[in-house]
């Protein structure tokens, strides 16, 4: 073939995922130039269809190797389209394989503001949108103007305003369709004008403990990425996904008798009036799982939402260790509780 595509065979998926188990692929694609998508989906070595799009790998299990051929779209190309249609900043348009971490610090370095709660997230712009990725008050679905995907099974590019990627907390179109399209671009929508979110516990305190009295989309980062630094586990140290579960959203008449039990439960307001959002993460430590171990699956010291894989840990080890969580979850607080990374090789 040539640069733009890459296909291996027998490709190990080790270091291709952030928990570090051992996966393989049958067939790995690896597709710099997405026009080129039509022609290496022709590929003999590619049919019976895609069995995973793969990112950077950071919000994935592997319970088991993947059933078929594994397509990567590599393209790094950042292009500003024009300006944002109320005229303050620009549609920033970035392929699918640029680093999201690397994008969010480039555009603020540009001086667009947006994205700095979103600091040191792991993983590709092309998976952004698919789980709809949020953090320290702020979700990517604030900024996003479009989504470009492919659809192989149509042949066909789409395209999709932020209203059509049907986008709510961790999730959007794409996450109940794995595989069916793969997001080639997104372009974002970025001010200039800088609308700070600082409400979210912690950042105010970090920013005052760093000196910092008139803060700026960059101090903002900065204050995010000191926090991320001390509370979640760095991939490359100890293999995790961040958060392992998603926090629950319940119905509000469960959150108050929830909190009439457990006053320091954290509750947070859900998609409307009538649900609520609890910290999986509290339930998780109220039941004394913050530290476990179990041979090399464990939960992390620092959170109790994080899994993390002390070195040899399969991922049918660790998906083992989740289900055993989540059932006790179930039966001290009877909520239920979802992974948030997808499963490969297995169902929850
Ligand atoms: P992958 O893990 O490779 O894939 C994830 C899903 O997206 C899969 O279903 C895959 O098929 C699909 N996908 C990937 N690329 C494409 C594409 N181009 N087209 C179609 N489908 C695609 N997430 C948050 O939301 N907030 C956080 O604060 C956060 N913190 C994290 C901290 C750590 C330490 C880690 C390890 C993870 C964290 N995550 C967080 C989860 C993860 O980083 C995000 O979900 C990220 O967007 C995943 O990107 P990826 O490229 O690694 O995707
Ligand atoms: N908590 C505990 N014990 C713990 C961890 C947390 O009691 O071990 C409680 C604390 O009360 C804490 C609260 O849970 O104040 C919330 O914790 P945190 O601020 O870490 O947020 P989270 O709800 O656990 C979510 C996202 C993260 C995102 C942070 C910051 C989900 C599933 N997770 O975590 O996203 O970075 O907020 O906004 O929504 C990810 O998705 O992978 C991820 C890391």
């Amino acid at each position: 073939m040539s640069d733009a595509v890459r296909l291996l065979r027998e490709a190990a998926l080790t270091r291709r995922n952030t928990f570090g188990v051992a996966a393989t692929a049958p067939v790995l694609a690896e597709v710099a130039d997405a026009a080129r998508l039509d022609e290496v989906l022709r590929l003999p070595e590619l049919q019976g269809g895609i069995a995973l799009i793969l990112g950077g790998g950071s919000n994935l299990l592997f319970a088991g190797d993947p059933a078929g051929p594994v397509l990567a779209l590599t393209g790094e190309r950042v292009q500003v389209l024009g300006e944002r249609p109320d005229g303050d900043g620009a549609i920033l348009r970035a392929d699918a394989g640029v680093p999201w971490h690397g994008f969010v610090m480039r555009s603020l370095e540009a001086g667009y503001a947006g994205l700095e709660n979103l600091a040191l997230i792991p993983g590709t712009v092309g998976a952004a949108p698919i789980q709809n990725i949020g953090a320290y008050g702020v979700e990517v679905r604030d900024f996003v103007h479009a989504v470009e995907a492919y659809e192989p099974a149509t042949a066909t590019l789409h395209r999709f305003d932020a209203a059509a990627c049907r986008f709510a907390y961790r999730d959007s179109l794409f996450k109940h369709a794995p595989d069916r399209y793969l997001v080639t671009a997104v372009e974002f929508a970025l001010p200039r004008t800088p609308a700070l979110k600082l409400d979210y516990a912690g950042l105010s305190e970090e920013l005052a403990a760093m000196g910092v009295d008139a803060p700026t989309p960059r101090t903002v980062a900065e204050a995010v990425i000191a926090i991320r630094r001390r509370k979640l586990p760095d991939p490359a140290v100890l293999g995790n996904a961040g958060s392992f579960f998603k926090n629950p959203i319940v119905p509000r008449a469960q959150a108050e008798a929830l909190l009439a039990e457990h006053a320091a439960l954290p509750v947070f307001r859900g998609a409307d009036e009538d649900s609520r959002k609890l910290s999986a993460g509290w339930l998780i430590d109220a039941c004394g799982w913050k530290g476990y171990r179990d041979g090399d699956a464990g939960v992390a010291a620092s959170h109790a939402l994080v899994l993390v894989n002390h070195g040899q840990a399969s991922g049918a080890q660790l998906l083992d260790l989740a289900r055993r969580i989540a059932d006790s979850v179930q039966a001290r607080f009877g909520v239920a509780i979802e992974p948030e990374p997808r499963l490969i090789g297995a169902r929850w």
